[in-house]
């Protein structure tokens, strides 16, 4: 019925006269425009390419392509990309079309949806098969993409956001998995093993990384040491191909035990032959622990070190002490062993004022101690009862399990690194940790992390197992104390017992072994370990609850022949904030 009102069609008819003049004269303006920028360009660097990009005002290059330009010596034009997860590909079809770079697109089986985190990273493995274990995860054809300069990967963000999303709603189907994404794993490793095939270290160019997407990519695989630019969506990495081989030879998940890695003298001349071999010995490799907050674990440190020392190990020990721990206690350390860093604390953003946990990120100090090249941190409740020298061999990061798909922080392979440092300082307060402390920030940063045998970080929990039971297993590495610290007990036997609900972390077996590595230090370092007025008081109180409460494993009988119970020492500093 509208196109017969006479008003509207003459309007039509006006209006399609004036689209053909703009027309006639867009054609005659853009004909030449078009000549200039396709017809010209092509000839000329077929028959000649150049060994640099084309100036700046005849074609626009992305920031990134003139980042990649700028770092990259030595190499010929066209640029060669692989596109991975790419559906719209029309800029790189433009840089195409001027000569500028040539692509391949990455073929290979995205996993399915019903692929979840737990698939690759189950709570529990069969230590005994090692390399067995993990299902396979569809990559690129090995060989199929040769001579590429660049890896493009379009990271899966929106799965991404929408995971964070639901994860917030409270609505997402796996539990917890936060922002872990096996998809963006497989991505990140079929690019990983896309460079590594383009350049395994034999040839002296770079190659390249490029990820883009509103969300980051792995950290774990891509580190921030290695990237060269970051604007916007894009991110632009030159890895370093040592460390690309060294993430790809570990298993896709804690599905299997991680591989060791060891940078031998044979790896490193086929990768580059006139190399200077680095000896052994100068891998800059420490133990490290922390003393925060108080003084209540200073014992345990020197424990911890005469334990490492008696392995005869050659590393150094490192200690990272705040203000809180007294230069008389320094001295103790110092003399059991530990080389001293002062640092200052770091609060945990989520943890509430005074809480046990307020000061725990302090630990992401371990991370500036960059005059190592890899760091073995033990927490000063642990115990070490053989050499675990080889356990350097593994790489960033490597623990022992904990609970689901989480390590423990109790014993950490790790890098050191600045810049990581500073993401860990920078992230903290949008990512959130599971437990207000280190290990659950940690678990969510370092998703991708490998795992090290549970014989490496044995804990002392045994749930409702019969005393008799309550052994450490021969082949243990080391000894975690959970609960309340040897050395908060009488060394009669293990205080653990004398609370119901401290008793799934008790046995005196255990608790004597710790004894003896007290027994073995040097006598003016035992009064470390010399107990305080206040925790006498504590003990003697709960072994008199124990007593009333009638406790049927009958501890609270055992006469109390410690000899330190008539040494009791003035509380310490064991409450410190107006300090720092
Ligand atoms: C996931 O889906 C694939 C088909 O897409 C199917 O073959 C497989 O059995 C499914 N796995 C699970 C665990 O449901
Ligand atoms: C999360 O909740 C918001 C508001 O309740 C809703 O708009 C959104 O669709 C939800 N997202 C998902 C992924 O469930
Ligand atoms: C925090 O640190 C304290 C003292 O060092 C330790 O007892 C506790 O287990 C840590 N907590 C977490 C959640 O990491
Ligand atoms: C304490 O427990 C034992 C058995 O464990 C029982 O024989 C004894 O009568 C109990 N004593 C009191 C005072 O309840």
């Amino acid at each position: 019925m509208a196109y017969t009102k006479p008003g509207l069609t003459t309007i039509t008819s006006t209006s399609s006269t004036q689209r053909l003049i703009v027309f006639s004269f867009l054609l005659l303006f853009t004909f030449p425009l078009l000549l200039l920028v396709f017809v010209f360009p092509r000839p000329y660097l077929q028959t000649e390419p150049p060994t640099s990009f084309p100036s700046l005002d005849k074609v626009k290059l992305p920031r990134w392509l003139r980042v990649i330009q700028k770092t990259h010596i030595g190499h010929q034009m066209p640029l060669r990309l692989g596109l991975v997860n790419f559906e719209d590909i029309e800029s790189f079809s433009q840089l195409r079309l001027h000569g500028i770079l040539d692509y391949v697109t990455i073929d290979f089986q995205h996993l399915s949806p019903n692929v979840t985190w737990k698939t690759y990273f189950p709570e529990w493995i069969d230590e005994t098969r090692p390399g067995k274990q993990c299902p396979s995860i569809p990559m690129p054809e090995p060989g199929r993409y040769s001579g590429l300069d660049v890896v493009v990967a379009k990271l899966p963000c929106e799965e991404i956001k929408k995971r964070q999303e639901e994860y917030n709603n409270g609505t997402q189907k796996s539990k917890k998995e936060g922002t872990r994404d096996v998809h963006r794993l497989q991505l990140s490793l079929a690019t990983a093993r896309l460079l590594l095939e383009n350049n395994d270290g034999s040839r002296d160019e770079d190659i390249y990384a490029m990820f883009v997407g509103k969300c980051e990519p792995m950290v774990e695989i891509f580190r921030c040491d290695d990237l060269v630019w970051h604007g916007g969506e894009y991110w632009v990495y030159k890895p370093k191909v040592d460390k690309l081989r060294e993430s790809i030879s570990m298993p896709v998940g804690t599905c299997d035990l991680a591989t060791p890695y060891s940078y031998s003298g044979a790896r490193q001349l086929q990768a580059n032959p006139n190399q200077q071999l680095e000896p052994q010995t100068t891998r800059r490799e420490a133990y490290v622990t922390i003393l925060h907050s108080s003084e209540d674990y200073v014992c345990g440190a020197i424990a911890l070190a005469q334990s490492i020392l008696q392995t005869n190990t050659n590393k150094d020990l490192v200690l990272l002490a705040d203000r809180t721990i007294s230069d008389h206690s320094i001295a103790g350390l110092q003399a059991a062993g530990w080389k001293i860093k002062r640092i200052d604390r770091i609060r945990s953003p989520h943890a509430m004022v005074d809480a046990y946990n307020e000061w725990n990120y302090s630990k992401l100090r371990v991370w500036q101690l960059t005059e190592y090249d890899k760091v073995m941190f033990i927490d000063a409740d642990l115990i070490v009862l053989r050499n675990i020298d080889h356990f350097f061999d593994f790489p960033q990061l490597s623990a022992a399990p904990n609970s689901k798909w989480i390590f423990n922080s109790g014993i950490m392979i790790l890098e050191p690194s600045e810049c990581f440092f500073d993401y860990l300082m920078s992230k903290r307060y949008t990512l959130k940790s599971y437990n207000g402390g280190d290990q659950g920030y940690l678990n969510e940063v370092l998703t991708w992390w490998h795992r090290l045998t549970k014989k490496l970080n044995f804990m002392k929990f045994f749930g409702n197992k019969k005393e008799e039971d309550r052994l450490v297993p021969e082949d243990r590495y080391t000894i975690h104390f959970l609960g309340m610290k040897p050395w908060t007990c009488y060394r009669d036997y293990d205080c653990n017992w004398d609370r119901k609900d401290y008793q799934v972390f008790a046995s005196d077996a255990v608790h004597a072994r710790w004894w003896q590595v007290y027994d073995a230090m040097a006598p003016e370092l035992q009064p470390y370990c010399a107990m305080t007025a206040q925790t006498d008081s504590r003990i003697r109180k709960r072994r008199q609850r124990a007593q009333k409460a009638n406790l049927s494993d009958g501890h609270w009988k055992i006469e109390i022949k410690d000899p330190r119970q008539y040494n009791l020492v003035s509380s310490s500093r064991t409450n410190q904030r107006a300090i720092s």
